[in-house]
């Protein structure tokens, strides 16, 4: 039996031959991807695949990704070409009202920034569903809350990952509960949506410098 394996950004395909092969490869490709990961504050609205793949790739990650209970209160909102430099155009001027005005500047060329990539995914919380869990199960009621932002965690991650495994650069934002009410205006957001956090991202101009790691053996106890 021959195995193929495509893989995005590199090489096209590998021929593998023998199973064990296939499946130490796959284990590599998964694990590359979560090494891989980083944060990209340099990007263009440039993009490496089709809007529809990158449609799927949200469907499938909402699809997939575990919540508790399988109670599935995540929600994603995908703004691209002129609605995504609508959200930080709408981000710039709320954060200009806040902003001292001699350190704005900072604060403008950041928008901009993210403004020039090719999308942004808003990741929300619908609070209906938290809340009809809590009812249903009140025994868990202070523990659906903090189990939607991890669920929400989750699905950051997976799309994070899954997005610069297409060959995108992404971060992570947070300029929620700031300009909630004015996303929700601008694109009819249903007002049990909680917005917990955006995901700018476009085709990487740069590479993030390295980082530190603390020691790992510091962050780990294994009991044999
Ligand atoms: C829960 C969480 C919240 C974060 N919030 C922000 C944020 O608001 N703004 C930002 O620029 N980066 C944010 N980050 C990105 C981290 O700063 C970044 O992941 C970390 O410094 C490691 O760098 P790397 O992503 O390049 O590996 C956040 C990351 C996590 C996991």
């Amino acid at each position: 039996m021959v195995y193929f394996i495509n893989i995005q950004n590199g090489i096209n395909f590998v021929l593998l031959k023998d199973i064990n092969q296939f499946k130490t490869k796959m284990n590599d490709l998964l694990f590359n991807a979560i090494k891989k990961r980083r944060s990209y504050y340099s990007i263009s609205d440039q993009s490496p695949v089709s809007d529809e793949e990158i449609e799927d790739i949200l469907k499938e990650c909402l699809l997939y990704v575990p919540s508790a209970f399988n109670s599935q209160s995540t929600r994603v909102v995908l703004l691209l070409h002129d609605n995504h430099k609508k959200l930080w155009e709408i981000t710039k001027e709320i954060l200009r009202q806040r902003v001292p005005e001699d350190k704005f500047q900072s604060t403008e060329s950041k928008m901009n920034a993210f403004a020039a990539g090719y999308g942004t995914v808003l990741f929300y919380e619908d609070q209906a569903v938290v809340q009809n869990f809590q009812n249903q199960f009140p025994s868990y009621k202070d523990n659906f809350s903090i189990w939607s932002n991890q669920a929400s965690a989750m699905h950051q991650f997976a799309i994070w990952i899954m997005l610069e495994d297409r060959g995108f650069g992404a971060s992570l934002q947070h300029y929620n509960p700031l300009i909630d009410q004015a996303v929700q205006k601008e694109w009819g957001i249903d007002s049990n949506w909680k917005l917990i956090a955006e995901m700018p991202f476009g085709l990487p101009d740069k590479y993030p410098e390295d980082k530190d790691f603390l020691p790992v053996e510091d962050r780990i106890l294994v009991f044999k």
